[in-house]
């Protein structure tokens, strides 16, 4: 499949302070609107933070690769024929021809269309044709260009463009531990993610694509009472009607560093035991079941089994992880973005769990789907409502004077609380100021 042809390097920074836009109770419309703010936002978040590439269960075998884009910079994710995984810039080093502009593949060498070159599925130059025109070539000095910084956490694969800056340990903080209970629902805590990807594009910022417990009782509305209608008697409370009410137990969570999610464990936990009742016999859940506790211990099993339900985690600035899939984030424009969501399966499980977490997947998040097209159309109205400046302040104080510290350290409020929105922000405004 090819890629979209949609990338430039952009204009040079203006080093204009953004930061003012956001602001303590409500943030400015040009946040989502001002192609100038987007600009720097490539500049200042994209090019220069860890942005997550994929995970390494994308390309398991030597030679696979998925490429991707880091801001506006094309680059691929590869494996090569020594196991190891890299990111490098999808850039001859002749004279700067993309390798290739296939989404992905398996490959033992990267051909340059343009005059030959060859470079092995290690970034190694192998052969260049008509060698004499250059005299004596340090093929070593030619290697594909590596990403300054590559960082990996259980196999989730971040590059940074910028050889400064935090520790991707430091970056992720308090999300590494969410992101152990997205995959240790594995027994053997590994996931694959091959099967496919589907693929959003849609006429809004990016930044919409956040984390907000206060909508589905709207925007799902319909969804949520087909459900409530299907659900077995006495697994009531584990409905999204009541999961996203406000008179609800459950949370909105800011973890720092712009990482906030919604945390539906309260709920879920109230309702585990009817849930597990619901699920007893059904195909491969006794045996998963079983060594879920064998794995991990009965009381981390059920730990884990609540919050497998329905994750909802976002780390800053282009990587999700809901209910099973990573979902990666791309900025194409001040109005357009595109989301790439890959639903993951577990490793280590009896087939029907795989299904059902497919199934799933497909029925809130798949193209045609209950859930994310609705999702889709008020992002874009919400481009639409705020192309009006004639007052472009909008609200971001619901539940401000109500959030508290948590143990953790995390700020926590209630699930229809901004506070999810005020974390992202949060770490935007500070990375959107005149740049140093
Ligand atoms: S640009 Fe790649 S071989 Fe010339
Ligand atoms: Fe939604």
């Amino acid at each position: 499949m090819k890629l979209p042809l949609f990338l430039s390097s952009g204009p040079a920074d203006t080093h204009e302070d953004f930061s003012e836009l956001v602001q303590r109770d409500r943030v400015h419309g040009a946040t989502y609107t001002s192609q100038a703010v987007f600009d720097a936002e490539m500049s200042r978040i994209f090019h220069r933070t860890w942005l997550c590439v994929g995970h390494e269960a994308e390309i398991p075998n030597a030679g696979d690769f998925r490429v991707t884009r880091l801001g506006r910079q094309s680059a691929i994710m590869v494996r090569g024929s020594d196991g190891k995984v890299r990111v490098v810039m999808n850039r001859c080093r002749h004279r700067g021809v993309s390798l290739t502009e296939e989404e992905t593949g398996c490959q033992k060498r990267f051909t340059c269309p343009y005059h030959g070159w060859v470079y092995d599925n290690t970034g190694e130059l192998l052969s260049v044709p008509d060698l004499s025109g250059y005299g004596d070539l340090n093929f070593a000095e030619y290697s594909l260009t590596p990403v300054p910084r590559l960082g990996t956490y259980r196999g989730f694969v971040f590059a940074s463009l910028s050889e400064k800056g935090v520790s991707l340990d430091e970056h992720l903080g308090l999300a590494k531990g969410y992101m152990d209970l997205f995959l240790d629902v594995s027994p053997i805590g590994q996931i694959d993610v091959r099967s496919g990807v589907n693929k959003t594009t849609f006429r809004a910022n990016w930044k919409f694509v956040g984390m907000d417990g206060y909508h589905p009782n709207y925007v799902h509305k319909t969804v949520y009472e087909v459900r409530r209608r299907k659900q077995p008697a006495g697994v009531t409370a584990s409905s999204k009607g009541e999961a996203f009410s406000d008179e609800s137990a459950n949370l909105t969570r800011d973890l720092g560093n712009g990482h906030a999610m919604l945390d539906v464990y309260p709920v879920r936990s109230a309702n585990y035991t009817d849930y597990l009742e619901s699920m007893k016999g059904k195909p491969g859940w006794d045996e998963y079941y079983q060594s879920m506790v064998t794995a991990y211990g009965q009381q981390r099993a059920d730990e884990i089994l609540v919050w497998a339900g329905d994750p909802h985690i976002g780390v800053f600035p282009n990587l999700q992880l809901i209910g099973s899939q990573i979902r990666l984030i791309r900025p194409v424009a001040a109005d357009q973005t595109e989301v790439l969501m890959f639903p993951t399966l577990l490793q280590g499980v009896p087939d029907p769990i795989n299904q059902l977490r497919l199934r799933n997947h497909e029925a809130f998040y798949g193209p045609a789907s209950q859930g994310s097209p609705d999702d889709v159309e008020i992002f874009e109205r919400n481009q639409v409502g705020l192309s009006a400046d004639v007052d472009p302040w909008v609200l971001l104080a619901r539940g401000l004077d109500r959030e508290r510290v948590d143990a953790d350290g995390s700020i926590v409020g209630s699930i229809t609380d901004e506070v999810t929105q005020r974390g992202q922000l949060k770490q935007w405004k500070a990375l959107m100021g005149a740049k140093a």
